[in-house]
């Protein structure tokens, strides 16, 4: 499919008050054969998760948000955290004027100071890709101190002074999304899309590896696959997000 034929997604809003992860209703929904833009919105989570099997705090006054696409087989669905993210750091500058960065590889923060985080997770039918439900939790008017020893957190609120309103962030992203991800559908690269939006280039960073070893180096450049690449101090080496179980700017 040309560019030209691609129409951009239709979002579905399913609301819902309370529900354990919005996560676990869009694959839900997405096995009983649901619509690409299919999008579940919960006021509240009980069971809200996060990257590598955390747990993500979700009070009432968070946006918390499940998209269901279904990239063709073909698509690197690793690269659509950073549309993601990509998307929550223009929805949030749209919606509040606030100026929001990507932490690689999913984190958006605020000086520093964790604001967001999606998370892509695939579903497969077979070997073959189904679909993705791309999560999206945003801390928006609740005070939100920590949400992990790694990652001092903040909300919309704390950077703006006053309360955001959650339907129109929600949109804000939405329309971010909707954008970015027919362009990387189209084939554009996501990495040279979110490269001016990463704060983490350019940087000294701190890794703790899933295998529990720490590095220090310097985040040179990322790759085409959305893997980061470091200079430790001369010797270089490219890790992935699934290798990683936090990384610290400093
Ligand atoms: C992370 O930074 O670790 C990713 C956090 C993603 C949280 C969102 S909230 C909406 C959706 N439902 C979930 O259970 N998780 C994601």
């Amino acid at each position: 499919m040309g560019m030209a034929d691609m129409k951009p997604i239709q979002w579905r809003v399913k609301s819902m008050d309370r529900v354990d992860s919005t996560q676990t209703e869009a694959s839900r929904l997405g096995s009983e054969g649901a619509p690409e833009g299919t999008v579940v919105v919960a006021r509240m989570q009980t069971a809200g998760r996060g990257r590598r099997g955390r747990s993500w705090t979700s009070p009432d006054g968070g946006l918390y948000m499940s998209l269901l696409v279904r990239p063709p087989s073909s698509k690197r669905a690793e690269t659509l955290t950073l549309v993601a993210a990509l998307a929550v750091v223009r929805g949030i500058e749209a919606a509040t004027g606030l100026k929001a960065q990507i932490r690689w590889p999913n984190d958006v923060v605020i000086r520093d100071k964790k604001v967001a985080g999606a998370l892509a997770e695939s579903n497969y039918r077979g070997e073959a890709l189904s679909f993705v439900t791309v999560g999206i939790g945003v801390n928006c008017n609740s005070k939100i101190t920590s949400d992990s020893a790694a990652s001092p957190a903040t909300s919309l609120v704390e950077g703006l002074g006053r309360n955001v309103d959650i339907v129109d962030t929600r949109k804000s992203i939405l329309k971010a999304f909707a954008d970015l991800y027919s362009k990387w559908l189209g084939g554009a690269d996501p990495v040279e899309a979110v490269r001016s939006g990463i704060s983490t280039l350019g940087k000294r960073v701190v890794v703790l590896t899933t295998a529990g070893k720490t590095l220090e180096g310097f985040a040179e450049g990322m790759e085409p696959s959305g893997g980061l690449r470091l200079n430790l101090d001369g010797r270089k080496l490219t890790i992935h997000a699934e290798d990683i179980e936090w990384l610290r700017e400093t």
